[in-house]
């Protein structure tokens, strides 16, 4: 018997299969479409995009395995936060989705913060209102799209247009509803109060379940679109960060992770919801009941290694890249990088922020540059372990995954530069890992989160970190420090240029 994790990501959706004892057995992904950019900062993507790469995904894990549908026990779903998906009354999508590193709403946070009061904002969500969530995007469809606006029966994030198309349940669990900006996140249900502020119809949320469980059964239709059986129960899964946590085992006090894919985000465990005043880390439902998280995130993490491979590099591995790097020396000649490509939420919290390589001169190589990104992407990640661990969060040790974990000299550099001990795992899957144990929690094969980590999650490696490193990286981080502050009108004044 196999459990299914399908993972909506951003460049692909990846499919993966665990045994009975939670171990992974085979995986396969469907690349998407590259996302759509019309203007700097504006991202979007097709959700039947997502649902052809999900077919694919299902049908090559399937292949892989030499396994039917008969052989799968239960479906557990996942994927990128934040997107925006609407359907109208017959259940079709409007437009594009507007997905998680999407900018362009602005001006609708100004008009939430306006019209309800940021304090009312963060005592109905726990976060403050931020470009990247889901509401302020459906603020920006209303007010530029009105006839689009008029039509919106149902609004699903991205996993949960995969959900409707596999067991046509309107339905999302709480990690992820977190992160809509219309969840009451310390009570777990959606916040009457935010939907009522802004005149919005509660009918048009899904049903908010606890992450393991059962939100339908697959449907004949999907069955014979996917080669899975009529009848799988499909449960609610979680957001792709807490998703991830459950694969990392970051299911108890202490523990925490730092995750580099598309995004990068540390993620810590919480027993009881804290949040950081300033809002620049988020406060969100853990996908274990009665738990919380709080994560820090850095927008432009791996996507920083991607662009520079996909625009300079086209041909490289990443493996050749991060070899690269190593011949640069630590602090890359002096060489810094600013990985806000997409603006950046923590700690700026700043849909205006532009990626940088600042300190550039005529004796750089290409390697330099890449060691520089792969430095950049740290410092941005110690940024939000620095406010993580001043909610009481300070870990021990720091679980690395995702395509960073992947690099064996990334990972000393996570640990020089977070200077704690850094671990990676057995398995790197992540968050479609992560769904499969939640499916495995919903069909009472495990009893609980904890005891599928307990079982299925173990440490491989451990960096710690080397004494001469960390005090050479304190003074390099300061330094790193006082770019963003120092250019942040500059990148408000490059931002006016494109208006
Ligand atoms: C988390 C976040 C990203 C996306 C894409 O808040 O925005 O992790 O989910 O991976």
């Amino acid at each position: 018997m196999y459990w299914l994790g399908l993972d909506v990501g951003t460049g692909g959706s990846r499919a993966l299969l665990v045994d009975a004892s939670g171990r992974v057995q085979y995986s396969f992904t469907a690349a998407h479409d590259e996302m759509r950019m019309l203007k700097p900062l504006w991202a979007e993507q097709d959700p039947d995009n997502w649902w052809h790469a999900g077919q694919a995904a299902i049908g090559g894990v399937l292949h892989l395995a030499g396994a039917e549908g008969k052989d799968i026990a239960g479906i557990g779903l996942t994927g990128q936060m934040h997107g925006l998906v609407l359907l109208n009354a017959q259940n079709k999508v409007i437009r594009p989705a507007l997905i998680w590193c999407d900018q362009r709403s602005q001006k609708q946070v100004d008009f939430i913060n306006g019209k309800l009061g940021a304090d009312f904002v963060l005592k109905a969500t726990a976060n403050p209102m931020l470009t990247g969530f889901t509401l302020p995007k459906l603020l920006w469809v209303r007010d530029n799209e009105p006839a689009k606006f008029e039509a919106v029966r149902h609004i699903l994030l991205p996993k949960d247009y995969l959900r409707f198309k596999l067991t046509g349940e309107f339905a999302s669990d709480v990690s992820d509803a977190s992160g809509t900006a219309l969840f009451d996140v310390v009570n777990r249900k959606w916040s009457s109060g935010m939907m009522a502020g802004l005149g919005l119809d509660q009918a048009i949320l899904p049903r908010a379940c606890e992450s393991s469980e059962v939100t339908g059964q697959l449907s004949a239709e999907a069955a014979a679109a996917t080669g899975l059986r009529a009848g799988i129960p499909v449960v609610a899964g979680a957001g792709d960060q807490a998703a991830s946590a459950i694969g990392n085992g970051i299911v108890k006090p202490g523990t925490m992770s730092c995750t580099i894919g598309t995004s990068g985000v540390v993620f810590a465990y919480l027993q009881q919801p804290a949040y950081d005043p300033q809002g620049r880390v988020h406060t969100f439902c853990h996908a274990v009941p009665k738990a919380w998280h709080v994560m820090g995130v850095t927008q432009g993490a791996g996507l920083s290694l991607q662009w520079f491979r996909n625009r300079f590099a086209p041909q490289t591995e990443y493996d050749d890249l991060t070899a690269d790097a190593t011949l640069s020396p630590a602090g890359s000649q002096g060489l810094f990088w600013l990985p806000y490509l997409m603006g950046e939420r923590t700690p700026h919290l700043d849909a205006e922020a532009r990626a940088s390589w600042i300190g550039l001169t005529a004796k750089h190589q290409k390697s330099d540059l890449i060691r520089a990104i792969l430095e950049g992407v740290c410092f941005s990640q110690k940024d939000g372990l620095e406010i993580v661990a001043s909610l009481g969060a300070r870990p021990e040790l720091v679980r690395l995954s995702g395509g960073g974990g992947k690099s064996p000299f990334w990972h000393q550099l996570f640990a020089d530069i977070f200077n704690v001990r850094v671990a990676t795992l057995e398995t790197q899957e992540g968050s479609a890992f992560g769904a499969a144990l939640l499916a495995m929690v919903g069909t009472k094969h495990f009893a609980s989160a904890e005891e599928a980590c307990n079982a299925a999650v173990k440490e491989v490696s451990v960096k710690d970190p080397d004494t001469d490193q960390v005090s050479f990286y304190q003074k390099q981080y300061a330094v790193y420090q006082s770019l963003y502050p120092t250019l942040q009108e500059v990148f408000q004044n490059i931002g006016k240029l494109n208006e």
